[in-house]
């Protein structure tokens, strides 16, 4: 496989930290760039990020010594650097936008992973086992942007990455309304328990713009292309409360779900076990071997056991029973800081990669 050159653009944040850590040894990735605010452009990566390193495993040394660039005042030098960025910034959604597309109409592709694209209908929001067609409208998007190599593509928000995959073989059975409520990690909001303290034994029934995202994106993931857009679904109905739990990282999901053509326990779980797409087809170097593992003990799946299944780019579900008020209840699980954020963005990077996209 061809070697790509590319740049972390928000390289000293949580995810930024955990695209470093992915990309130090990927097969088709060379880290060329890293990139932050003002503030720490100039400093090393060490100097910069040492002390607010968020990961279990230590800094790159490879990246140590490398000297971060301003994301927004050097996107000129660093398009001309790589062959595409991954983005993760904390700025105003507007802001991110604007960036975004700088750096698109730098010839430099983005893959993102902040929410500000997600609802541009020329911008493919894309979980590669799932709606990996959707990268077809790169093609409207750079029309419409001026641009040959430029375009931005995005992942979608963490809290669906559990039950939207466990929901998608079922979609045959015709949806016709889910009910999902999320436990949610804390590293989700870039912390950890010495940076927040006060989640310890702690639970908050507040995470802002959570649910309207969990109801929202679904159904543009199970959209289609058409013209110059994706169209969203209009179906299942969805709705959804998010909880900020006293859990380091793993969001968990407790889901209720109807349908128009009720199928048994058994054609569930089948459709789980035989769930393969795209990613497992192309043996693309993050993508697990079994996207949906059942745990058939009653305790699992838990977030400190299975959290990590598959390096963290599986899905655990469990406890899938029949309900008095829907059809269907379970249980599911993903690693929010891996499959739900970094590990979503570098497979949506290998997907891209494979089908010519940064070519
Ligand atoms: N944490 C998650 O699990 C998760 C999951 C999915 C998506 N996301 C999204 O990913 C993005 C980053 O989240 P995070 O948790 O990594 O945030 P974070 O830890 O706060 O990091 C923010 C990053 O943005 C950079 N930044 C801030 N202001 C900037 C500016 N004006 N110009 C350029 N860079 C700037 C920071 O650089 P400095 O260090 O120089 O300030 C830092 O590298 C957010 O949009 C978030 O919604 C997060």
């Amino acid at each position: 496989m061809k070697q790509y050159n590319v740049g972390i653009i928000g390289a000293t944040g949580m995810v930024g930290q955990r695209f470093a850590i992915l990309l130090e040894n990927h097969p088709w990735f060379n880290v060329k760039v890293l990139a932050a605010s003002p503030r720490s452009a100039g400093q090393t990566y060490e100097q910069a990020a040492g002390s607010r390193w968020k990961m279990t495993v230590p800094m790159p040394e490879s990246m140590k010594n490398m000297i971060l660039l301003d994301a927004t005042a050097d996107i000129e030098k660093i398009a001309q650097q790589v062959d595409f960025c991954f983005c993760a910034v904390d700025m105003k959604k507007d802001e991110i936008k604007a960036l975004e597309e700088k750096y698109a109409k730098a010839e430099c592709p983005i893959v993102s992973n902040n929410s500000a694209h997600r609802f541009t209908p020329d911008v493919p929001m894309v979980v590669p086992e799932i709606n990996p067609d959707h990268i077809e409208i790169i093609k409207a998007q750079r029309e419409r942007l001026g641009t040959k190599r430029g375009f931005i593509a995005v992942k979608s928000n963490c809290s669906i990455q559990s039950y939207v995959p466990a929901l998608h073989p079922l979609r045959k059975f015709g949806i016709t309304k889910v009910l999902a409520c999320t436990y949610q990690a804390i590293s989700g909001a870039g912390k950890n328990f010495e940076t927040w303290p006060e989640m310890i034994d702690n639970l908050i029934p507040y995470i802002g713009g959570e649910e309207e995202k969990s109801e929202q994106e679904p159904l543009k993931v199970w959209g289609e292309i058409k013209g110059n857009e994706i169209v969203k679904a209009q179906s299942p109905q969805i709705t959804t409360q998010c909880l900020r739990v006293p859990v380091s990282d793993g969001h968990t999901a407790a889901v209720f779900v109807s349908f128009e053509n009720k199928p048994s326990k058994e054609e569930i779980l089948q459709l789980w076990k035989d769930f393969s797409g795209v990613p497992q087809e192309l043996n693309l170097p993050s993508a697990p071997k079994q996207f949906i593992h059942y745990f058939e003990e009653n305790d699992r799946p838990q977030a400190k056991l299975d959290r990590n299944l598959e390096n963290g780019m599986a899905v655990s579900t469990g406890r899938l029973r029949e309900d008095t008020q829907y059809d269907y209840k379970f249980v599911c699980l993903s690693h929010n800081t891996l499959r739900g954020a970094a590990g979503g963005g570098v497979l949506l990077a290998e997907l891209l990669a494979a089908k010519g996209y940064f070519d």
